[in-house]
């Protein structure tokens, strides 16, 4: 494999990991704010996601542990700022925490699809067996997209869009959320 494509390959995984803990981390704060409001009904909600969240996060963590690719240093920072969102958003009103969801899960779906693109272009030009790991990868982030689209689907089901603040709130969770993508791809 070459040099290029391997630092491509390392970057995914390493911006993939972090982008999942964050969303576990944000499905933390959510549940903790919300059994403070006694909201069981949408602690149940959430936590459905945030097992699917567990289950990204574990195959990406086995990933870089196994190709010795090591995590971004931005890791404890996502791993504080993810979880106030979540709590925030949660503590302030549940439609401001599914707007949260809508936001995060919008930007990732882009995220994912634009690393689909990337791993389709460069796989062509691979022998087999290297074929064969981009289409592990590939497979994984197309079941992961589908998730986080039921998971956005789930918010806008449950209000995001009623929410008062829904435009500014979305708009700054989107953008923190590009910056983080692109500050764990680097660092
Ligand atoms: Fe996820
Ligand atoms: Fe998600």
């Amino acid at each position: 494999m070459n040099k290029n494509l391997c630092k491509k390959l390392e970057e995914i995984i390493r911006v993939n990991h972090a982008g999942e803990l964050g969303a576990k981390v944000i499905y933390d704060g959510q549940i903790i704010a919300l059994k403070l409001k006694k909201d069981h009904e949408t602690v149940e909600l959430v936590k459905h996601m945030k097992k699917q969240e567990d289950a990204h996060f574990n195959y990406f963590d086995a990933e870089m542990k196994k190709q010795k690719i090591r995590p971004t240093i931005m890791q404890p920072i996502w791993k504080i700022g993810g979880f106030t969102l979540g709590f925030l958003t949660a503590l302030i009103d549940k439609k401001a925490a599914m707007v949260c969801t809508t936001a995060v899960e919008e930007t990732i779906d882009e995220h994912y699809q634009n690393q689909l693109k990337t791993l389709a272009a460069e796989e062509k030009f691979l022998e087999q067996k290297q074929q064969n790991e981009i289409q592990e990868l590939k497979q994984k982030i197309v079941k992961f997209r589908d998730e986080e689209l039921e998971h956005r689907d789930i918010g806008y089901k449950h209000h995001a869009a009623d929410f008062k603040a829904f435009t500014p709130l979305s708009l700054f969770i989107k953008t923190t959320t590009k910056f983080a993508i692109a500050l764990s791809k680097k660092f």
